[in-house]
């Protein structure tokens, strides 16, 4: 995610700017910009890489000035570059523009502007914003700021200046987190309240769609038809440290208590006006998917987690050939893929060793790659001859939770879409699927209400030795996930099985001292799982089961059931995984461990 911070006051902005973004370095970022109000109008510099290259820059060639916005980019549009950097301009130089989001109908925006002569430098969406108000503009810059607003669909938290109106900043949201600072004759802007914190513990969290106009003195806030709205001011009592997490005690926890709001970027801009998927701009054209004779998918870890539900949703759904391999394995086992072969990659890092030789393997090799990826920018989005971004922003924590639910919707967008293209799925079945597919943030919010549930539990399992992780068919991958996550933070060594495998060994297994977390949604192998419960308990062992809302049998089975809203079986992992995430995030910290830096582990594996 960007990083948004904003002064007005009797300060040297510079600093406070700088530091401000300093704080908000944990968001991750490729580059970083600001523009200062200085004598002769507005001043902007930006700098690809780290802040200090920014800092330096400063140091070298000063900017005076007591107001300003600064900004940390994380690519969505365009590759990092300084051109792609924030604060962005309109035309005539007069509106600057930092922006947090993604603006969706920013392409046909931009085609009206040029036809109206404007001029672009970058690939950004957030550049199109600038020009918009800058053509709005007739002296108000608030005003200016509302009209451009009611043309745009998308997520956006802004923070915009006006060289016609010194000491004035307007600041704007949707969809993204924005947040006022209020000080003594001096006010701020931040996406996030560490950036501040250090200067005023009085905060307005701006609401939807709503514009401020603020001065040294002054802040008044409208919607953006210009009626005025009030808004309570909050006062922080948060850390610092407390204050990076959004008062969460982890990152992981907050980014898997943030994961409904990361789904709805993930499908941001991803249907067409009828809501149908359509993926724009992949990099990979529709013949080459229409006509592709097979898929493989390559990635390790969490990853290979998703491509294995990946696989089950495009054979089953868009009826193609797959393969997943782990990446690890797949350069050395000589593949047999050709021109007519499509290797995807699913990395949320986009720089995982292992996941990088083997694309590099699988485009010697002649095959088109489509990868899906967290970073715009990494290695492997840009050797990828196309890329579904997840649009996750950056996840902290070591262990993957917000990135593999959305490299699973990533997956299902793709079905849906390929689907189309290779017609095993139907314009309505496309429409059904799709109108899925955007219900699952809510589901989402529903399956973690039973955080406190889940961590009632934990004391039932802290002490175990071992754990048994079973699931079927489109949740056997999440059953695989469900172990990783409890042993890559706990250090409990746990094993996920194909729940049919168990007769076929692991049985032996079973005692009471054994807990088995049966993952058992309502599906065409329900009756199969209950099966494999019922075997675990007539051994003595216990069993925690993951099931659909509503479901009264179950109970009856397991020792304990955790439930998740009922939806289609194609896309119960999206929801299984929370608990299986909770479970492990408890049952670790019950232990003591360091859940957002386990013992051993990088959060991007750039070795092999
Ligand atoms: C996930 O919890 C692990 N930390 C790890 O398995 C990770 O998924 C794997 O290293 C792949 O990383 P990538 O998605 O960045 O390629």
């Amino acid at each position: 995610m960007c990083g948004i911070v904003g002064y007005v006051g009797n300060r040297d902005a510079v600093p406070i700017l700088l530091d401000g973004l300093q704080r908000l370095e944990y968001r991750g970022y490729d580059s970083a910009g600001l523009a200062i109000f200085s004598g002769e109008g507005v001043c902007v510099r930006k700098r690809v890489g780290k802040l200090g290259e920014l800092a330096q820059s400063l140091r070298e060639n000063p900017i005076a000035g007591t107001g300003g916005v600064g900004h940390t980019r994380w690519a969505t549009h365009g590759r990092p570059s300084e051109e792609n950097s924030h604060p962005h301009s309109d035309g005539a130089g007069m509106i600057h523009v930092v922006h947090n989001g993604i603006i969706e109908n920013y392409h046909t925006l931009k085609d009206q502007l040029q036809i109206e002569g404007h001029q672009f430098h970058s690939q950004t969406d957030t550049e199109v914003l600038a020009h918009l108000i800058g053509q709005h503009y007739r002296g108000d810059l608030a005003h200016a700021v509302r009209e451009a607003l009611q043309m745009v669909e998308g997520a956006y938290a802004l923070g915009i200046i006006c060289d016609k109106e010194p000491g004035r900043l307007v600041a704007a949201r949707s969809g993204s987190p924005l947040i006022l600072g209020l000080g003594e004759g001096e006010n701020f802007i931040a996406s996030d309240v560490p950036a501040i914190l250090n200067h005023t513990r009085k905060i307005i969290y701006l609401g939807e769609k709503e514009v401020a106009s603020i001065s040294a003195e002054s802040v008044e806030i409208t919607d953006l038809e210009g009626r005025p709205v009030t808004r309570d001011i909050s006062r922080i009592d948060w850390d610092a440290s407390a204050a990076e997490k959004s008062g969460y005690p982890h990152f992981m926890l907050k980014e898997i208590h943030e994961q409904p709001q990361v789904i709805n970027n993930t499908l941001r801009g991803r249907f067409d006006e009828d809501g149908v998927v359509e993926l724009r701009d992949i990099g990979i054209s529709d013949d080459d998917l229409r006509n592709a004779r097979k898929i493989l998918i390559t990635a390790c870890g969490t990853a290979y987690h998703a491509g294995l539900v990946g696989r089950l949703l495009l054979e089953r759904i868009a009826r193609v050939p797959v393969e997943v391999d782990l990446a690890s394995e797949f350069r050395y086992r000589d593949p047999v893929i050709d021109e007519g072969t499509i290797v995807m990659a699913v990395t949320q890092s986009g720089e995982t060793a292992d996941t990088l030789a083997g694309i590099r393997e699988a485009k010697r090799r002649g095959a088109r790659v489509l990868s899906i990826c967290n970073v715009v920018g990494s290695s492997i989005a840009r050797e990828s001859d196309g890329v579904i971004y997840q649009n996750a922003g950056p996840e902290i924590g070591v262990a993957s939770t917000k990135a593999y639910t959305s490299q699973i919707v990533a997956f299902a967008l793709f079905t849906v879409y390929l689907g189309q293209l290779r017609r095993s799925v139907s314009r309505e079945e496309a429409m059904q699927m799709s109108a899925e597919i955007r219900d699952l943030p809510s589901k989402m919010r529903q399956a973690l209400e039973q955080d406190g549930a889940i961590f009632e539990s934990r004391d039932r399992y802290y002490l175990a030795e071992s754990a048994l992780f079973l699931g079927r068919g489109y949740n056997y991958p999440s059953a695989l996930e469900g172990a990783l996550k409890l042993k890559e933070i706990s250090y409990i060594h746990a094993e996920g099985y194909a729940a049919g495998e168990m007769k076929h060994g692991p049985i032996a297994l079973v005692d009471h001292s054994l807990p088995a977390i049966c993952i058992c949604v309502q599906s065409e192998v329900y009756d199969k799982m209950l099966s494999n419960i019922q075997e675990i308990r007539a051994r003595q062992g216990s069993v925690l089961a993951i099931a659909t809302e509503g479901d009264r049998e179950i109970a009856r089975h397991a020792d304990e059931v955790v439930y998740v809203p009922e939806a289609p079986e194609y896309l119960s992992p999206v929801l299984t995984a929370l608990p299986l995430q909770l479970l492990a995030y408890h049952i670790a910290t019950r232990r003591g461990c360091d859940v957002d830096q386990p013992r051993n582990l990088a959060k991007s594996v750039t070795v092999e």
